[in-house]
């Protein structure tokens, strides 16, 4: 390989040399448990149990670290593992985490319900208003902010080497959920945070048949933490679903492009649209974060919210007139769906800072052909 490849020769090579006993040009599916040892403590290639560490796992792992970055990768069984995972690494009770508040609901989930009753303590702030993230910051007690951009469903941007250099400042990590940009179209290491999490049931995985996550550090002493809670908590990836991730990678650079031309298409049609209220997506110039989304992102990725202009209840009927858009909950795949957050993914959240608006309707824009998506929007609008 040349001494800096590109984005896609590593995502089709790195931790990815053809297998050293057949030459399998892709990383076989290691589905054993436990490694034999040639006397006691004689590991053949480093493995004793699948737990600890699993050849289709590691090959991941390079991969994803090659990807974002970072010093190690570590796979989970989803993005919400990943991220307990993360936690349970660097916090101890009485620990305060700034969250975006706007953050995935099943993460607020986790810090609000999960954590709260361990002496966990965070603050819900926007993190579109950097004044509010350093006033939320409190030097000597706050552990990280947790950056989660584009949020969902709302798609706000926030401004990673900002928010990286004020944690610094105030003595916090900046931990950034990269789920929706996808280490194609967005680098947080290479802007100043120090962790990146993912879950690889979406862009990363892409093909929506498998649920995993991730985490990526820069440091390799927090590596080294991750490394012994990964082991120690037990909610690592399967060999499967860790060789599905890694199959979903190959092609990650190609469809992030796909993705990003049929949601501005879509955006497009529908900033248009008489029905329609307001469209969510950072790559439309009224956005309001789109100059900081334009500085740290490729382009814009797939993800595409709206508002119905005529109310909550047209927002839910409209979700059940599509045709090639289906109604589930989930994103990042190759098939366009649909979804109400309001009473889907996020009605978790109801009643919280982080409630939705009852009109929003988010989009996964896959990538089928564009005209038959506008066409769907079009008749379901109607
Ligand atoms: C931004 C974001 N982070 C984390 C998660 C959690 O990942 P998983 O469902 O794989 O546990 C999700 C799931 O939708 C998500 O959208």
């Amino acid at each position: 390989m040349t001494e800096h490849p590109g984005f896609a020769t590593r995502a089709i090579h790195a931790g990815q040399a053809p297998d050293p006993t057949t030459g399998a040009v892709i990383p076989p599916i290691v589905a054993s448990s436990t490694f034999a040892q040639d006397g006691v403590g004689g590991l053949r290639h480093g493995y004793e149990y699948s737990r600890s560490g699993n050849p289709t796992r590691t090959a991941l792992e390079e991969c994803l670290a090659a990807l974002e970055g970072g010093t190690r990768g570590f796979a989970f069984a989803s993005g919400l593992a990943a991220e307990d995972t993360l936690i349970r690494s660097i916090a101890k009770p009485g620990s305060h985490i700034v969250l975006p508040h706007d953050a995935y609901g099943g993460s607020f989930r986790l810090f609000d319900r999960a954590y709260a009753p361990w002496g966990l303590r965070t603050d819900p702030v926007d993190l579109t208003d950097l004044a509010a993230v350093e006033a939320a910051i409190q030097p000597g007690e706050t552990l990280a902010v947790w950056v989660e951009t584009p949020t969902n469903p709302l798609m706000s941007v926030a401004d990673i080497s900002a928010i990286a250099d004020l944690a610094h400042s105030l003595g916090a990590l900046a931990i950034v959920d990269n789920t929706f940009a996808s280490p194609y179209l967005q680098q947080p290491l290479e802007l100043g945070a120090d962790v990146v999490v993912h879950s690889t049931t979406k862009y990363c995985g892409g093909h929506s048949d498998v649920v995993g996550g991730a985490v990526v550090v820069a440091d390799p002493e927090l590596a080294e933490k991750v490394q012994f809670h990964q082991n120690a908590l037990g909610a690592v990836a399967g060999p499967f679903d860790a060789w599905l991730v890694l199959r979903g990678l190959k092609t990650l650079a190609v469809r992030m492009e796909r993705h990003s031309d049929n949601a501005e298409a879509v955006a497009d049609f529908l900033l248009g649209h008489r029905a329609v209220s307001d469209v969510f997506y950072p790559g439309l110039d009224d956005h309001p974060q789109h100059d900081v989304a334009k500085r740290q992102m490729r382009r814009y990725g797939g993800m595409v919210s709206f508002g119905v202009g005529a109310g909550e209840q047209a927002a839910v009927d409209l979700c059940g007139r599509t045709e090639v858009f289906t109604l589930a909950e989930s994103l990042g795949g190759v098939e366009s769906l649909i979804e109400h957050p309001g009473r889907m993914t996020h009605a978790s959240v109801a009643g919280t800072a982080l409630e939705v608006p009852g009109d929003l309707v988010r989009l996964s824009v896959g990538l089928e052909d564009a005209e038959d998506l506008l066409a769907d929007l079009d008749q379901a609008l109607r």
